[in-house]
């Protein structure tokens, strides 16, 4: 139901030479600036600005767009469903604090704005909302589908999940009671034994093959039932374990489609997904923190130049750690200790009590302090690597250093539910060795954290398959000045969407940034570029002055 020009009737115009608006796409110019460090021959540090002419492309008509959600009668599946739903149908409901409305808080692209510059008259701040920057998808419009490894309509699945308030449940069931998962890929060693109960919607056999073209076939069915140009397919089933990475089975793309044609046991179902959707042409998203994106997985993304995302969403503690870690470092304060404690009492609690699935959400954990940690060697010194006796083995630079202890610990609670504890300490060095500790007690329910970020993910997605860009050659950099490149997709691998990831899956050689703040900022100002706006930043010079 998106209108076909919508997506050209944004809030706001850029009157600018660098900015052209097309019927059906937005083209503009932008100067990426940047600085380049090297050494000269004493050791010395020399830094030079840089600047790169790119042009981007975006498509401004909106499409119509279907997810598919592995895992959809889960408590995150069955949230966002219900949700989108009461605020499509624009459903109100009694709660004892009064009538309560429909709302998408918790989504960056639908709760929060961008500052779009200053009037020109004032000079106040105006901002829009992040949704209007370029032209995106709204939830609203979202055709919702997907499958699970139990049979439950999306009503009970909703009543199950004991996350919406009961008078909106009511008033939903009627729409929901129609929706059941389609039958999905089940290997039970994948999960917690103690999900076995739940498996009555499985594929039969144990085919990886068949499978595979079952879930393709399911695709291609969704989106021509509800006419879709596109589908987009994300994984919020159950944590799996990690799959052993196996030279010949899934190390590169064409190996791991013949680890498929053989049944390997190394093939994860959140893998085959995976597979399905890039064949597909359906960008994939993941949810959960295991390895889904072997290098085979990840290879085959890029040769078929389909968008894959992941991994785990960073929804609550996770993103309180890379927003303190950050605001820590950055203030000159050394965190010794960072220690987390999670009790639940959802099924995804219950999963995670077996060992095998801990140790991916504990793994997916572990590593978001680290970009923080090294970006500051005055705290933490870098020490030479791999010599023996401290000294230097190689003639690399050292780069090792030692970061804070960081310890995750996760329980099972029934009772609490979906309403997840977090407790988190920060035990840190301050002036004069002095220490500090700072104690975070978090609760609310999981699944109202997740669903938002799964609107985003699919949003910010979408938006990414209309954009395109190239870089146009200075004189400097070609011997063919006058020869411009053809306009290109982005890397296969979407680390723009970090900012919603607690363990960011990036393009080989790109460094991981866990940072919030910064990942806030890569999106906006990539989004700004695309309308030919410089990046936002703070320094307001025109309120400095006498
Ligand atoms: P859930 O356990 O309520 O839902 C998972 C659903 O997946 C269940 O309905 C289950 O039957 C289904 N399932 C399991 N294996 C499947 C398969 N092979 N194919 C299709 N369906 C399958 O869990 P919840 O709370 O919805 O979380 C989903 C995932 O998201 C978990 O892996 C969790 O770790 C991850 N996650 C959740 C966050 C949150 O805040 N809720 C934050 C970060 C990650």
């Amino acid at each position: 139901n998106a209108s076909p020009d919508q997506g050209t009737d944004l809030a706001y115009r850029v009157n600018s030479p660098d900015v052209r608006y097309h019927p059906d796409h937005i083209e503009a110019d932008y100067r990426y600036q940047n600085t380049k460090v090297s050494q000269d021959a004493s050791g010395r540090m020399i830094a030079e600005p840089t600047e790169t002419h790119y042009q981007f492309k975006t498509e401004s008509r909106l499409p119509r767009v279907g997810i598919m959600l592995v895992g959809w009668g889960g408590n995150n599946g069955s949230t966002v469903t219900a949700s989108v739903l009461a605020n499509r149908l624009g459903i109100s409901w009694h709660t004892k604090e009064g009538l309560q409305r429909p709302n998408y808080f918790g989504s960056v692209v639908l709760s929060s704005t961008v500052k779009l510059g200053v009037r020109a008259d004032t000079g106040a701040d105006v901002f829009v909302p992040f949704h209007d920057v370029l032209p995106m998808v709204h939830p609203n419009d979202l055709v919702i589908g997907g499958w699970d490894i139990n049979r439950a309509n999306l009503a009970d699945a909703m009543a199950r999940s004991k996350v919406l308030e009961y008078d909106l449940q009511r008033q939903l069931r009627p729409h929901l009671e129609g929706l059941v998962p389609l039958p999905s890929v089940y290997y039970p060693d994948y999960i917690a034994a103690n999900q076995s109960d739940r498996a009555d919607n499985i594929l039969p056999g144990s085919d990886k093959q068949a499978h595979l073209d079952q879930l393709r076939r399911n695709i291609r069915e969704f989106r021509q039932t509800n006419a879709l140009d596109k589908v987009i397919v994300l994984w919020t089933a159950n944590t799996e374990r990690f799959s052993s990475l196996e030279a010949g089975v899934n190390d590169t793309a064409e190996n791991l489609l013949h680890a498929i044609r053989t049944s390997h046991s190394e093939v994860a179902p959140s893998t085959l997904f995976a597979v399905a959707s890039v064949l597909e042409g359906a960008p994939f998203i993941n949810g959960s923190p295991q390895n889904t994106f072997v290098p085979g997985m990840l290879e085959l993304a890029e040769q078929h130049r389909v968008y894959v995302g992941g991994d785990d969403f960073k929804s609550g503690q996770t993103k309180m750690k890379s927003v303190l870690t950050d605001f820590l470092v950055n203030a000159g304060i050394r965190p010794l200790a960072i220690t987390s404690y999670n009790h639940l009492g959802n099924n995804d609690g219950f999963n995670l009590s077996a060992p095998q699935q801990f140790r991916s959400k504990e793994i997916s954990k572990s590593n978001v302090v680290d970009d923080m940690v090294a970006a500051n060697h005055l705290l933490y010194p870098r020490r030479p690597a791999n010599g023996p006796n401290g000294t230097k083995a190689t003639a690399e630079p050292a780069t090792e250093h030692d970061g804070p202890d960081h310890v995750v610990v996760i329980k099972y609670v029934p009772a609490v539910g979906d309403s997840k504890r977090a407790l988190d300490e920060y035990y840190s060095e301050i002036f004069m060795g002095g220490r500090n500790t700072i104690s975070l007690y978090n609760t609310c329910e999981d699944s109202l954290l997740a669903s938002p970020l799964i609107l985003d993910l699919v949003i910010l997605t979408e938006l990414m398959t209309r954009i395109s860009y190239r870089v146009l050659p200075t004189a400097a950099s070609s011997s063919l000045p006058s020869e411009v490149p053809e306009y290109a997709p982005f890397h296969s691998v979407l680390s723009i969407l970090s900012y919603m990831l607690k363990a960011p899956v990036v393009p080989p050689n790109t460094p991981v940034v866990n940072a919030l703040s910064k990942q806030r900022s890569a999106m906006e100002n990539i989004f700004r570029a695309c309308v030919g706006l410089p990046p936002q930043n703070d320094m307001q010079l025109e309120h400095k002055a006498f």
